[in-house]
């Protein structure tokens, strides 16, 4: 077989992850200043009106003026064909959000330098530790007054539990920004605020040996305190260290400000180097290698009616080897058959683009006449294997799901079920009943809005939620425990998934802990396989 390692080892893809409002838009816009996907910054989301042009797929989506889906956008940077995986930048934010790290090989954490680690942040990052995914660190907003920055790091190694390692180190903040300190060249890079929306282009770079300039243009103080600070640094900070970074034990802190572009290319530079090409990836045959293997991917996302117009479901697949043909025939192999895929296409910001082929590291979106569920395999007809299934993410809202029209019970059951086939809810039953009683689980309250809309508006089924005071779920991973003699606290829950698997329900995390005091051996997880 032909191979593409050429193709491949050019391709860095990425997740961006942030707490609303810490600048992942305005970051990624100037991502795509520096390559050749948009010539302007501020066509990728300008907020209120562009916005809604990139997911434009969902009347809640307007109303709110939120984004409930999220983009894939590709752009070469010096020789590289980057792709960056934009998840939703709503506290509301889905299980998609989750998945989507699923796909990434490495995520770039954006932090508000006035605000430290923040809750969204936390558990979006939890998910990169789960898979050993490099993160890289961007603390932003360094043109507005920040944090001590010693403090800063401190957050992100006690909140996450990761070491940091600067790469760069800021001079002054707010108004008394002065620049960064490049720790590898030793030089100052000074700070001007380049016009919004240019590329970064009267920063000068001078050596710390060069008092005379330093002091000239940061003046004394600065640099005074600049020089007690990187002895400290030096002194205490975790050594740069590229194995454990790539292991995602280790997380690489740079200082800028996406706003006025400045760092952002330092960024960039950096992250290339530190980065790899797509890895080879987990399946029931061993690893399958990205360059010397024949085409595959999984499904990691599905949506459902993206284009009003034409009521469409598009399964997101990240291409885990070979070079993706539109001519080619391939295997869905957890559906049993051979098919083409239809209509492969790249979702841009605002536009899609058909695309004839891609490669290991890309992601396609193809038309999904309903076969496809998350976590599917496809690979060469020749071929049967499968990846390492997806997790469950653990629902943090539950409801119970009461219809309105009980004759409706067939078309309630079918939307039900499809909607949670496309991973937006999970769906739950009592432990001792059937499908009579549904309890819905979700990761932001949003789906419930989203779910109550949908089966309205695509089934014709009214619903009631009543919510349930639960907001922690854990499956249970001993398969022989014995569930009637299981003893847990007078506010758990036990109930089922669409599988029969147990699980219980918790109102808080203390009734977990007496729960597990109680039973000996019992082995609880957060994560469930899909
Ligand atoms: P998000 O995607 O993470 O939610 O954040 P987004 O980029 O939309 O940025 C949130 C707000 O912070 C925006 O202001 C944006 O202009 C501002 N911002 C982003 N990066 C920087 C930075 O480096 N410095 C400063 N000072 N501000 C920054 P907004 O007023 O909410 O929107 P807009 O009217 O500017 O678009």
């Amino acid at each position: 077989m032909e191979t593409y390692a050429d193709e491949i080892n050019k391709r860095r893809t990425f997740a961006i992850i942030s707490h609303p409002d810490a600048g992942k838009t305005t970051l990624t816009e100037k991502f795509l200043l520096y390559g050749g996907a948009i010539n302007l910054a501020g066509s990728v989301k300008g907020k209120a009106t562009a916005r809604h042009a990139v997911s434009d797929w969902m009347a809640i989506e307007k109303e709110r003026g939120i984004s409930v889906t999220s983009s894939v956008l590709q752009f070469s940077y010096d020789g590289f064909c980057i792709n960056i995986l934009d998840t939703p930048g709503h506290q509301d934010f889905s299980e998609d959000t989750y998945r989507t790290l699923m796909a990434a090989d490495s995520a770039v954490m954006v932090i508000d330098a006035s605000k430290g680690v923040e809750a969204q942040t936390r558990k979006l990052f939890k998910v990169c530790v789960m898979r050993h995914i490099p993160i890289f660190t961007f603390i932003n907003k360094m043109d507005r007054d920040a944090n001590d920055t010693f403090e800063l790091l401190d957050d992100i190694e006690k909140e996450l539990g990761i070491a940091t390692c600067p790469i760069n180190w800021p001079i002054g903040s707010g108004k008394n920004f002065k620049g960064v300190y490049e720790r590898e060249s030793r030089c100052v890079i000074t700070y001007s605020d380049t016009e919004k929306g240019t590329k970064e282009g009267h920063a000068t770079r001078i050596p710390m040996e060069d008092k005379e300039a330093l002091t000239a243009q940061i003046g004394e103080d600065f640099l005074s305190q600049l020089t007690d600070e990187i002895e400290l640094l030096d002194g205490a900070s975790a050594a740069y260290d590229l194995e454990e970074i790539q292991a995602g034990e280790l997380t690489p802190v740079f200082f800028g400000s996406a706003l006025t572009n400045f760092g952002v290319e330092i960024f960039l530079q950096h992250f290339l180097k530190m980065t790899t090409a797509p890895l080879p990836r987990k399946a029931d045959v061993g690893l399958i290698d990205p360059a010397s293997h024949d085409f595959s991917a999984f499904v990691f996302k599905i949506q459902a009616n993206m284009n009003k117009a034409h009521r469409d479901r598009i399964a997101f697949m990240r291409i885990c080897s070979g070079r993706f043909d539109v001519n080619k025939e391939v295997r869905h192999v957890q559906g049993g058959r051979v098919l083409r895929l239809s209509q492969p296409q790249q979702i841009m910001a605002d536009e899609r683009k058909i695309l004839s082929e891609a490669y290991a590291g890309d992601i396609i979106g193809v038309f999904d006449p309903g076969i496809f569920s998350i976590g599917d395999t496809v690979c060469m007809p020749g071929e049967q294997f499968v990846y390492e299934g997806i997790p469950t993410f653990a629902p943090e809202h539950f409801a119970r799901v009461r219809q309105v029209d009980t004759m409706k019970r067939k078309q309630f059951v079918k939307g039900i079920m499809q909607i949670a086939q496309e991973g937006a809810i999970q769906i739950f039953q009592e432990f001792n009943t059937g499908m009579e009683e549904i309890i819905v689980g979700v990761v932001g309250v949003l789906q419930f809005d989203v779910l109550k809309y949908r089966l309205e508006n695509e089934y014709n089924v009214e619903i009631k939620l009543e919510n349930l005071p639960y907001e922690y779920i854990r499956w249970i991973e001993n398969k022989d425990i014995d569930l009637d003699k299981l003893t847990g606290t007078s506010d758990m829950k036990k109930i089922k998934d669409l599988k029969d698997n147990p699980l219980l329900l918790f109102v808080n995390q203390w009734s977990i802990g007496m729960t597990l005091d109680r039973n000996e051996g019992l082995i609880l997880s957060e994560f469930g396989q899909a």
